[in-house]
């Protein structure tokens, strides 16, 4: 007996449901994390090392938690990050997502790997709806050339090269249901191993040579700002200040890539100190992902200097559970957490919120 839509009171009710009504192969290949899946547990337990302290007495009868992203207008801080083969999910895929972000507006990056076309994705958008692109780098580079090229045409705003991935991480769940490579629009050119799991079986192209030396490379084939996706510590930050991205997304990949990577919550606050002192810190946007499931998590990081958080499972159950319906509510909920806990701390506006807000020591000490 399936629960009501009504009756997902949060976007970790919709995980539950998933669990319950998706096809085996489908829960595999999104809730899979790489090994032991102490990375993935940790990405969101770390939130809960964090702590508010909180103003009284402020007047928040009116609340706006509107800012901007490269640039881009959006209603919150979130933005809907890239996760591949969304027609596992849903026989629509990725341009269910596409609807729901629309009418929240919202940025969705479109993945490399989706499973409708990419100009399906972008034929889906409404008005002067904006995506970003999500680019794994393909051994050739002609290849990888004319993806960032077209989708520069059709208008994406954003270009995020995931940097965590030189070879796709070992995902047992998903490898246990021997997953078949069919719901992918990508063509690897290669022979693949059918054993591999979905993951492993759609990536053979992706160049593990990708390197910093590349960089100026990218600069000098798009205009798009370029923001590289799953930093994972401060030095690599510096680095990207350095090499002229416009941001970096401190991520590791839904805890899908190297299993004991640190959460990005906990990047984000060895990073922003280090950017304050030396005077960098408004010199490039720092995202992050992973583990986001509450509004109270959305503020936590911007209060540590991050400028919006991607959030990706929770859309992808919403979407698999309830289809378009589930993923509206559930951008809506973030909507209401959002409105209710930036009146519960004393701030009305993305500006007000700083460290003097949370009680981060716990992060590093457990
Ligand atoms: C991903 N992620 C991802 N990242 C990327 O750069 N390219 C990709 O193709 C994918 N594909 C993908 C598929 C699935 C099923 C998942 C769950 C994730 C990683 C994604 O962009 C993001 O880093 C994490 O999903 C964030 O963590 P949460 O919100 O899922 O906890």
């Amino acid at each position: 007996e399936m629960p009501l839509l009504e009756q997902c009171y949060n976007l970790l009710d919709f995980e539950a449901v998933a669990r319950r009504v998706m096809k085996k192969t489908a829960w595999g290949y999104y809730s899979s994390a790489a090994d032991d899946e102490i990375t993935l547990r940790e990405n969101h337990s770390a939130f809960h090392r964090i702590w508010f302290r909180p103003r009284v007495l402020v007047n928040v009868e009116h609340v706006d938690f509107s800012t901007t992203m490269l640039g881009t207008p959006v209603s919150i801080p979130f933005y809907v990050t890239a996760t591949a083969l969304g027609k596992l999910g849903h026989v629509e895929g990725e341009v269910v997502l596409t609807r729901s972000a629309a009418k929240h507006n919202v940025i969705q990056m479109i993945p490399t790997l989706a499973s409708c076309a990419f100009d399906e994705i972008i034929d889906a958008a409404q008005g002067d709806q904006v995506q970003w692109l999500q680019l794994y780098v393909n051994k050739d580079r002609a290849i990888t050339k004319k993806i960032v090229e077209h989708a520069e045409k059709r208008g994406c705003k954003g270009l995020f090269i995931t940097v965590d991935a030189p070879q796709l991480g070992r995902r047992e769940k998903d490898m246990r249901l021997k997953f078949t490579d069919e719901g992918s629009n990508v063509q690897s050119g290669e022979a693949t191993d059918r054993n591999q799991g979905a993951a492993r079986a759609i990536s053979s192209f992706i160049d593990p040579a990708l390197s910093w030396a590349d960089i100026p490379w990218f600069k000098s084939i798009t205009k798009m700002p370029i923001v590289l996706k799953g930093v994972q510590r401060v030095e690599d930050v510096l680095k990207a200040i350095e090499a002229g991205v416009q941001g970096v997304v401190l991520s590791n990949h839904g805890g899908r890539q190297l299993d004991f990577a640190r959460s990005a919550i906990e990047v984000l606050a060895e990073t922003m100190p280090v950017l304050r002192q030396m005077g960098l810190e408004n010199k490039i946007e720092i995202y992050i992902d992973g583990g986001v499931r509450r509004a109270t998590d959305i503020i936590k990081a911007l209060c540590l200097g991050a400028k919006g958080v991607g959030i990706g499972r929770p859309f992808l159950y919403a979407m698999s559970a309830y289809g378009q319906d589930g993923v509206d509510r559930a951008m809506q909920l973030l909507k209401d957490e959002m409105e209710m806990n930036m009146r519960l701390i004393g701030a009305t506006s993305i500006a007000e919120l700083n460290p003097g807000l949370v009680d981060a020591r716990g992060l590093f000490n457990h």
